[in-house]
């Protein structure tokens, strides 16, 4: 089955799709995105994907006029062209074509941009024994709520992780841990679930919410908290939440364990509820 793409209202295979050098999203990061999961051909959490998305757009000014149910069957129709059930879905807007200058152009209109990819899953091994984690600090800027195509904080962050040989790297800033350079981070202590507080300077994740909603439905009280670096090292158990990844256990930080390095109770459970959940969508 072919990859697809999707670019300003045609489809075709992704490998034919070409975007000018002078797009906004490729000079200056001008432009925000999306990732989205398809399980048996649904996307999942449009609803949520789509608000973002239109948050991220009028935060950093782009308009588009593509309602959610006119953006939700252009999903639909380059997940069937591309025959995959289980996709990863990316969504990419920028401000548009012109030359370049930094200021915005006039009369531009934005560049919309979707691949439609299968999608690769970890291995079962790693769902169900966990990972282990670096700490780093944020160098990012502190409009984090938006998701934005500059990435190269998260990048170098990422690559610190593969040089560590762990698998994420989580950003502390002042102290507090904020989330992962590609997921959102839960704790429990005192048998409580905690995440961290909410503002600029995190993403609010669509997949941290659904956690929140589920742990909420079961009865797991949750707390948006301000968690330091000490918190987390000595967390009862610790997982990443995220659209690829869902539910993550975390079982080493800084070469330290969590919980002598097995998953705990809370985490396995909250994964149970999330794979119930999406088998159902
Ligand atoms: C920085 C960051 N935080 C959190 C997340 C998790 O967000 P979501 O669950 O919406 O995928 C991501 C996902 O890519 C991310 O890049």
């Amino acid at each position: 089955m072919p990859d697809i793409g999707y670019l300003n209202g045609h489809f075709s295979s992704l490998a034919e799709i070409a975007i000018s050098p002078d797009d906004r999203g490729f000079l200056f990061g001008d432009g925000i995105y999306e990732v989205i999961r398809a399980y048996h051909g649904v996307p999942a959490f449009w609803e949520e994907h789509y608000s973002r998305l239109v948050h991220s757009a009028t935060e950093i000014q782009i308009s588009f006029h593509l309602g959610p149910q006119d953006f939700y069957h252009l999903l639909l129709t380059g997940l069937q062209q591309s025959g995959y059930s289980d996709g990863k879905i990316y969504i990419q807007l920028t401000r548009g074509v012109a030359p370049r200058e930094h200021g915005f152009p006039l009369n531009t209109k934005p560049t919309v941009f979707i691949s439609f990819r299968e999608m690769r899953v970890l291995p079962i091994e790693t769902i169900k024994e966990g990972v282990k984690v670096i700490t780093v600090s944020d160098i990012r800027w502190d409009r984090c709520d938006i998701k934005s195509l500059n990435l190269l904080p998260n990048v170098l962050a990422k690559q610190q992780a593969q040089e560590a040989k762990v698998f994420e790297s989580i950003f502390v800033r002042d102290g507090l841990v904020i989330e992962g350079a590609t997921s959102n981070i839960f704790i429990v202590k005192e048998g409580q679930l905690r995440t961290p507080e909410r503002n600029h300077f995190v993403l609010s994740g669509v997949t941290q919410q659904q956690v929140i909603n589920l742990a909420q439905e079961h009865g797991i009280e949750v707390k948006f908290d301000r968690i330091t670096l000490k918190d987390l090292r000595e967390a009862e158990e610790v997982f990443l939440a995220g659209t690829t990844i869902e539910v993550l256990p975390v079982v080493d930080v800084d070469g330290t364990a969590i919980r002598n390095g097995k998953p705990g109770p809370v985490t396995c459970a909250l994964q149970q509820h999330f794979t119930e959940l999406v088998s159902q969508l």
